[in-house]
């Protein structure tokens, strides 16, 4: 689960508040430890801090302690290797103190550099990442005789240095008397952005959006070099250039926006979510997503993203008649699943830099397969490893919880499905209206039903263990809705097939138990009717998500929350919106953190 974040700042301003309020925009990341350093370029002073206390914490303590400077570095630290301290806190620094660096990832082999380096360095904590600066030093030492200088000197001993890391790294470096600061990034993301005789670098794009909207996407082993008026960019030791992206978002998408959590602000803007992405795919003629899939389609993915790719089995095999298997990213990477250039592997990934998703693309490009990346951030890491991109367009998700990339990835779905589809035309004008209609029925769970979804929350909320269950398109979304419970509620909540209960769960329904069974006017709604009659018989609370206008259902179970009618195809959608606003509503009645749940991090960049 580590996920820290750095950043840096390098131009003419004073250095402390940006690097403070760019720590502060990503402080969602969730940290047990946090830590600046900033240096003046023109006196060659470097000031210190690092520590347990909150980002918060920092900007109430660290004006007064008058720290100058207009290069500038930060962390907030997601512990992987040595407890939260101070000592473990980053940046840290080489033997002399003239080296400091930042860093989010992992040093597999820090173990055995360290062994190395002890030599002749004195270590000052338990992390993988203090090998960096020590290296970098050591390097520096042994080829300053090279007749290399300057600039050129610490470019050629940073790639060198980088060189004898095996793991991930996302890095800020920086140098005594130096005026700039080093960026590098191996599997872990990292920005740098533009601004007017100032330049920032960062994790993640919030981090920079007060200051820029110009952000640059480092790529896999890029290091760059920024100074307040220029940014140099090399990738195996040869000069690139990289483009500069103009960011849509403004600060205020990636604030919360009034509500007093991002994720519901988020579910809130699913509506959005879905006219957005559909924006960007429809044309006048039809649907237009820039690729053609092999015949065999293989979906991987984790977590919420994997059960977007489940509803997408059944959503693609219905409309296109194409076989879709899909598989969990962290089995795909070890097992024997048969692959070849006849599939296309699609990755389907909200950040694009899960771990488990990356190395699944990778391991799929190995054997020939065509890889298509769904993702939901421009440039990310997965979007560099497959051949071709779908931007889900959901617009920035600070909260934990996936919510409404998981509707905009279900939207790609139906738009892919019916992009390799071959039906007649009147056919695909029939989906596509209902598509559009799409953002409405989101709006009116949203509008119509978050009274009643408040209630049955606050109902749930006193229980420790909730079942949700659903047939067909709808199963996946009953496992959805059981992990969005219980990431943000800390509720114990298990999806199930409707039809699978009585194969044992049975064994664990009391009036203690409640079930959430999610219904639509389908080809099982009587199968499912029948479960339900089954669960009642053993007592067990039932609350139904069911279609406007079904009023049979009332007399079987103990509360309804009502979503309005559209092809049953498409149900996963109204019916998700509800389950986000009901598990939202039943973790703010438990008092829950909800942005930031324990234990658990945005994206999970390590394996
Ligand atoms: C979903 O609510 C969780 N935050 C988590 O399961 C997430 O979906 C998973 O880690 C995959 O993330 P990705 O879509 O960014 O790859």
């Amino acid at each position: 689960m580590a996920m820290c974040g750095i950043v840096g700042y390098v131009g003419e301003r004073e250095a402390l508040p940006i690097v403070l309020g760019s720590l502060q925009r990503i402080e969602y990341r969730g940290y047990d430890s946090c830590g600046i350093l900033v240096q003046d370029s023109a006196n060659g002073q470097v000031y210190m801090h690092k520590g347990l206390e909150s980002i918060d914490e920092l900007m109430e303590i660290l004006p007064l302690c008058d720290y100058h400077g207009n290069i500038g570095i930060g962390h907030t630290r997601w512990a992987t290797h040595g407890t939260p301290s101070v000592r473990n806190a980053h940046p840290h620094l080489d033997c002399n103190g003239e080296i400091a660096v930042v860093h989010n990832g992992i040093i597999e082999n820090f173990q055995s550099l360290k062994e190395g380096l002890l030599r002749n360095c004195r270590f000052r904590s338990d992390t993988d990442t203090e090998v960096i600066p020590h290296l970098i030093e050591n390097t520096l030492m042994r080829i300053r005789d090279s007749g290399e200088s300057g600039e050129e000197l610490l470019k050629d001993a940073i790639r060198e240095s980088l060189s004898y890391l095996k793991g991930s790294y996302a890095i800020i470096v920086a140098i005594k008397g130096f005026d700039g600061l080093i960026a590098a990034r191996r599997e872990s993301p990292l920005i740098i952005g533009v601004g007017d005789r100032e330049n920032f670098i960062a994790s993640d794009v919030p981090a920079v959006l007060e200051q820029t909207n110009r952000v640059i996407y480092l790529e896999e082993g890029d290091i760059a070099v920024v100074k307040k008026d220029g940014i140099y960019i090399e990738n195996g030791a040869v000069e690139v250039k990289r483009v500069v992206r103009l960011i849509p978002w403004t600060i205020e998408d990636a604030e919360k926006g009034g509500y007093e959590h991002f994720m519901l602000k988020e579910i809130h803007e699913e509506p959005k979510a879905i006219i957005d992405t559909l924006r960007g795919y429809l044309t006048e003629t039809g649907i237009e997503l820039g690729f053609d899939a092999r015949h065999d389609i293989m979906m991987v993915a984790c977590g919420t993203s994997y059960y977007a790719a489940l509803c997408g089995k059944y959503i693609i095999e219905h409309i296109a008649r194409i076989p879709v298997q899909v598989e969990l990213a962290s089995e795909f990477n070890y097992s024997d699943t048969v692959l070849g250039d006849d599939k296309t592997v699609i990755a389907m990934t909200q950040s694009g830099e899960t771990a488990d998703t990356l190395m699944a693309l990778k391991k799929a490009k190995r054997f020939g397969c065509h890889t298509v990346a769904i993702t939901n951030v421009v440039g990310s890491s997965v979007t560099r490893i497959a051949d071709d991109t779908v931007y889900i367009r959901a617009g920035p998700e600070i909260g934990v919880a996936a919510t409404k990339s998981f509707i905009a990835q279900l939207v790609t779905i139906y738009l892919l499905g019916l992009y390799l589809a071959d039906i007649p035309r009147h056919d695909l004008e029939g989906w596509i209206e209902e598509l559009k209609r799409l953002p409405q029925l989101a709006q009116m769970v949203i509008d119509d039903s978050n009274a009643v979804i408040q209630d049955i929350a606050r109902y749930l909320a006193g229980f420790e263990n909730v079942f949700f269950v659903g047939r067909g398109v709808n199963l996946p979304v009953a496992l959805e809705g059981a992990l969005k419970l219980k990431e943000i509620s800390y509720i114990h909540a298990e999806g199930y097939a409707a039809g699978e209960l009585k194969h044992g769960p049975f064994a664990l329904l009391t009036n203690a138990t409640p079930v959430v069974a999610i219904l639509s006017n389908d080809n099982v709604y009587e199968k499912l009717l029948g479960n339900i009659k089954e669960i009642k018989a053993r007592d067990a609370p039932v609350v139904a998500v069911a279609v406007e206008g079904d009023d049979e259902i009332e007399k079987y179970v103990d509360a309804v929350i009502r979503v309005p009618a559209t092809r049953a195809l498409l149900s996963p959608i109204p019916n998700s919106v509800a389950l986000h606003l009901l598990a939202y509503w039943a973790a703010k009645a438990r008092g829950c953190e909800i942005d930031k749940p324990r234990n658990l991090a945005k994206s999970v960049t390590v394996e």
